[in-house]
C-alpha cells in the first residue's frame, strides 16, 4: 500500500495545479476497448481485446482517435506506415519537440491497458496542461505507433523501428502476414501511401521522449510504489524455427522409422526453457509462443513444425549464451532424429538506457505530486526502445493488478492512471518549457 498521504491526495486537493480527469481517461479506454475482434468473458473487470494492425477494428479505432485529437485542438499527421502524430505547436515550432505516446494495437486476447494508457493518457496529459493555461515553448507531439505488437508481421515495434532507422524500409515493405500479403500491400490498402524511407526522423526531431505504460510486472503493486521510473529496457530478440521431418500414417508408420517433427520441436522448446533457467539471471527470459504443426491431423505424424522464439535479456551476451545452447541442441537433434532444422533471426536488438536528465525530471515530478517512485528495468519492450536510438528517452510505469499483462484480466486502477498521467503531464511541462 502507498502511504496514506498519497491516498488523501486524490480525495482532497491535488498536490500541484494539474487536474487530471482520470474518469474521462477510463471512459475513453473503455470506448477504445470496444474496437475489438474478440469474444468477451462476461466477467466484470475482464475485457478481452484483440486489435491487430490494419484490421477493421484498428482502422476504426484510428479514426475515432483522430477525432479526439482534433477536438483537443491538435494537428494530425500520418506517415507512410501509419504512425500517427498529434502535435501541440509550441511557441518555438522550430525547436526539437518533446514526444510521448505508445501503441493501440493489441495481441490476440489481450487486455485494454497495454499501450493504450500511453496514448490516451498522453492525450489526457496534454488536455490537462492546456486546461491549466500553460503553453509550451517546445512543441509536444503525441505519437500512436503502428504495430508495436509482432502479431501480424512477426516483428515488434514496426513503426518505431522505421522511425529510428533501425529497420531497412525495403525489407520492412517485403514482410508478409499469414495471408502472404506484404506490408507494402497492407499499408496501401489501409490508406498509407508514400515511401517507407520517409518515415525515418532525424535525431534533431525529438529533444526528449517519455512513454507512459503499465508495468506489466508485479513489483510496483507488490511493494506499494506509485510510479516506476524506467532506467533500462531489456534487449529483445526473436527467431523463426522450421523443423522438417517425415510424415505419414499414425497407425502404419512404425515407431523406429519415424522422424516426427513435433517430437523434435518439443526438445527444442525444452532446451529453450532449460538454457534460460541456467543463465543464472532473473533477467533472462525465453518463450516459444507459437507452434504450427503440419498437417495438423490427429492420425498423421507431424512432418513440419514452425516455431516462433522470443528471448530477452538486459545483457545481450547472456542472451547469446542461451542461443548457443539452442543452436547446439538443433545440431544434435538433426543428427539424432534425422530432421532438418532452419533457424532465422527476425531481430536481435540492443538494450536501451534512459537519459539521466529525463529520469531526474520524472523523479522531480513524482516528488511534486507526492508520489513514491522506484527506478526499474523494463523487461517488456516498448517503442521507446527504438526512440532511444534517435532521442534521449525514459519511461513512466504505473502498477497493474498482479503484474498481469497480455491477458484479458490486465487491469490498472483509475488512481494509478491518474498518478501516471499527472507525472507525465508535469514531466512534459518541464521538458518543453
Ligand atoms: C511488447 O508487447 C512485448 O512483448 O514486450
Ligand atoms: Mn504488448
Ligand atoms: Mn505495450
Amino acid at each position: 500500500m502507498a502511504p496514506n498521504t498519497q491516498r488523501d491526495r486524490h480525495t482532497d486537493t491535488q498536490a500541484t495545479d494539474l487536474q487530471v480527469d482520470a474518469q474521462r481517461l477510463l471512459s475513453e479506454l473503455q470506448q477504445l476497448a470496444g474496437f475489438t475482434h474478440c469474444e468477451q468473458t462476461g466477467q466484470p473487470e475482464v475485457c478481452a481485446v484483440t486489435r491487430i494492425v490494419f484490421s477493421d477494428d484498428d482502422m476504426q479505432a484510428r479514426t475515432w482517435l483522430k477525432g479526439l485529437y482534433a477536438e483537443a485542438g491538435l494537428s494530425v499527421r500520418e506517415d507512410a506506415v501509419g504512425n500517427t502524430f498529434a502535435r501541440w505547436e509550441g511557441a518555438e515550432p522550430g525547436a526539437g519537440a518533446v514526444g510521448t505516446g505508445s501503441h493501440t494495437d493489441a495481441i490476440p486476447h489481450a487486455g485494454m491497458y497495454d499501450g493504450t494508457v500511453g496514448v490516451l493518457g498522453g492525450l489526457v496529459a496534454i488536455r490537462t496542461l492546456k486546461r491549466s493555461g500553460w503553453t509550451p515553448r517546445r512543441s509536444i507531439e503525441l505519437v500512436m505507433f503502428t504495430s508495436e505488437e509482432p502479431t501480424r508481421f512477426g516483428i515488434g515495434c514496426l513503426g518505431s523501428r522505421l522511425m529510428s532507422g533501425t529497420l531497412d524500409p525495403a525489407k520492412a515493405d517485403a514482410l508478409t502476414d499469414s495471408d502472404e500479403k506484404t506490408l507494402a500491400e497492407n499499408r496501401v490498402s489501409a490508406g498509407f501511401h508514400g515511401e517507407l524511407s520517409g518515415v525515418r526522423l532525424p535525431s534533431s526531431h525529438y529533444q526528449s521522449w517519455v512513454e507512459l505504460h503499465i508495468e506489466q510486472g508485479p513489483l510496483l503493486e507488490r511493494d506499494g510504489i506509485d510510479i516506476g521510473v524506467v532506467t533500462d529496457i531489456a534487449a529483445p530478440a526473436s527467431y523463426r524455427i522450421r523443423i522438417e521431418g517425415f510424415g505419414g500414417h499414425a497407425g502404419a508408420l512404425l515407431m523406429p522409422d519415424r522422424r516426427d517433427a513435433l517430437c523434435a520441436a518439443s526438445e527444442v522448446i525444452l532446451t529453450v526453457e532449460r538454457a534460460a533457467l541456467a543463465s543464472g539471471s532473473i533477467d533472462t527470459v525465453a518463450t516459444v509462443g507459437t507452434v504450427a504443426v503440419h498437417p495438423g491431423a490427429v492420425n498423421s505424424v507431424p512432418s513440419r513444425v514452425d516455431l516462433q522464439l522470443d528471448i530477452r535479456d538486459t545483457e545481450p551476451d547472456r542472451r547469446e549464451t542461451v542461443m548457443l545452447a539452442v543452436r547446439e541442441t538443433i545440431h544434435e537433434l538433426q543428427a539424432r532424429r534425422g530432421v532438418r532444422i532452419h533457424m532465422d533471426e527476425v531481430n536481435a536488438d540492443l538494450p536501451a538506457h534512459s537519459d539521466a536528465a529525463i529520469v531526474e525530471a520524472i523523479e522531480a515530478a513524482c516528488a511534486r505530486e507526492g508520489l513514491s517512485h522506484r527506478r526499474m528495468v523494463s523487461r517488456a519492450y516498448h517503442d521507446t526502445l527504438f526512440l532511444s536510438r534517435i532521442a534521449p528517452t525514459a519511461m513512466i510505469f504505473i502498477p497493474c493488478r498482479n503484474g498481469v499483462s497480455h491477458r484479458p484480466d490486465e487491469f490498472a486502477t483509475v488512481e494509478a492512471m491518474q498518478n501516471g498521467v499527472a507525472v507525465l503531464a508535469d514531466t512534459l511541462r518541464m521538458l518543453s518549457a
